[in-house]
């Protein structure tokens, strides 16, 4: 089986793409001695075929026509690495009716097109790889599905998105704004040119709800959970966090309790204590619980071309097996049989139940205090500790900080509508809800 040879057809040269053409080429022996087989990159097709992405390509390979690789019957893997909805859902689609296995790193496609593509993947008992679509080379899809096969999960929650988290943590270390850590993200080619979708929460909302369909097997949609971003997170907040014992993180969770999921996107609160509170800059974790194996957390670089290059070519030795064995239907694309892949109940985010951070500007005089408590009392919220800085000049606002103890998030909202229309009350209160 020595001398067999695996075709791959690449669509989108970008970072990524440059990544994979350079790990197949540098690693060819290593490659070769652990699948018995080579891989040979036999068209790459992007809009673009004359910039040099500092990688070697072999003469004549460059298309600016991702058919020729739909139409080449040589070509066994289509590996699509343009991102975004469209083309890529159709160049997917193209390869599986044409027969060729895939490999991508499209979170946002397989977020909102799984059912359709998953389903085209099964129908045609064919493979697709997605290792690079969560966690940059975090092997957290490749776990799910083997390493944890038996263990029924009641958490999956995480850090993954590499620019947030480089901003949170650029803003906890210097004390600096949001605007200014996004602007050296940018500079340092870590946050796209347009960040929305990773300061947004939209890319950790796409990467969670791929983890809940393998997780959990629940077909789950972006209008349906909670995602909120960090742009509304002040270095204030992050310093008092930090007085508190507690570091600011933009958390994916997913949990499940057997009967509802409870998933959403948000920046929280963590102890500095917890499991990921250390997980800085742009790398990414991944938390598992489980009944088997309590807790088990994957760290790692989230992003960029050689990190989430390896995450690429693993797939495609993944899926070289199987073609070399003659497996067919090996391992369930989503997990889940597709059968068991269903819609389950998610809970509302007003149901879930946290500890609240809670900062208000309020003016400095006597009984602002006693007012919001007693709102706060009237919602059934206890409060766990309060802060108040400074002493502020007649008329002036300054900052006061409650911590609560667990109090539901109806609960709360209704309060702070409350209390944001007091006279006494100049800024607007902002929550961080807290993760113990
Ligand atoms: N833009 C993503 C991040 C990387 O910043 O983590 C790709 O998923």
């Amino acid at each position: 089986m020595d001398n067999k040879t695996i075709k791959i057809g690449l669509i989108g040269f970008g970072t990524i793409g440059a990544g994979v053409v350079k790990i197949i080429s540098q690693s060819r022996e290593t490659l070769e001695k652990r699948l018995g087989a080579s891989l040979e990159l036999t068209k790459i097709a992007d809009l673009d075929i004359t910039t040099d992405r500092g990688v070697a390509v072999a003469p004549g390979i460059l298309t600016d026509k991702a058919d020729e690789i739909f139409d080449d019957p040589e070509i066994d893997i289509v590996v699509e690495l343009v991102g975004g909805y469209e083309p890529a859902r159709t160049f997917i689609l193209k390869a599986l009716a044409a027969g060729k296995h895939v490999v991508t790193a499209n979170k946002a496609l397989l977020a909102k097109h799984g059912d359709e593509i998953f389903s085209a993947v099964e129908d045609k008992h064919l493979n697709i790889g997605f290792e690079a679509s969560v966690g940059g080379a975090i092997p957290i899809i490749r776990s799910l599905k083997e390493a944890m096969v038996a263990n029924d999960i009641g958490v999956i929650e995480g850090i993954v998105n590499g620019t947030a988290n480089y901003i949170l943590s650029k803003m906890s270390d210097e004390d600096c704004g949001f605007e200014m850590a996004l602007k050296e993200a940018q500079e340092k080619g870590f946050a796209e040119a347009d960040p929305t979708f990773d300061i947004e929460g939209m890319d950790s909302a796409h990467k969670i709800i791929l983890l809940a369909r393998l997780a959990f097997g629940a077909r789950i949609a972006m209008e349906e959970i909670c995602i909120e971003g960090i742009s509304s997170v002040t270095p204030e907040d992050i310093q008092c966090a930090r007085e508190f014992g507690y570091r600011i993180k933009l958390l994916a969770v997913a949990k499940f309790d057997g009967q509802a999921l409870d998933v959403r996107v948000h920046p929280a609160m963590i102890p500095a204590s917890h499991s990921m509170a250390n997980i800085n800059g742009v790398l990414n974790a991944v938390r598992v619980c489980d009944n088997y194996m309590e807790e088990n957390i994957l760290v790692g670089h989230g992003a960029g071309a050689l990190p989430t290059g390896s995450a690429v070519v693993g797939d495609i030795v993944e899926i070289s097996r199987n073609i070399i064995s003659g497996a067919k239907d090996r391992l369930p694309a989503q997990s889940y049989q597709g059968k068991h892949v269903r819609k389950i109940p998610l809970k509302n985010i007003e149901s879930v139940e946290s500890e609240y951070f809670l900062r208000f500007g309020v003016l400095d005089q006597p009984g602002v205090l006693s007012k919001i408590s007693g709102i706060l009392g009237d919602h059934s919220i206890g409060i766990e500790s309060v802060i108040q800085r400074g002493r502020g000049p007649q008329g002036k606002g300054v900052p006061l900080i409650i911590m609560t103890h667990l109090a539901v998030e109806k609960n709360v909202r209704d309060a702070l509508s409350e209390i944001d229309h007091l006279e006494v009350v100049c800024q607007k209160a902002n929550f961080i809800r807290v993760e113990n």
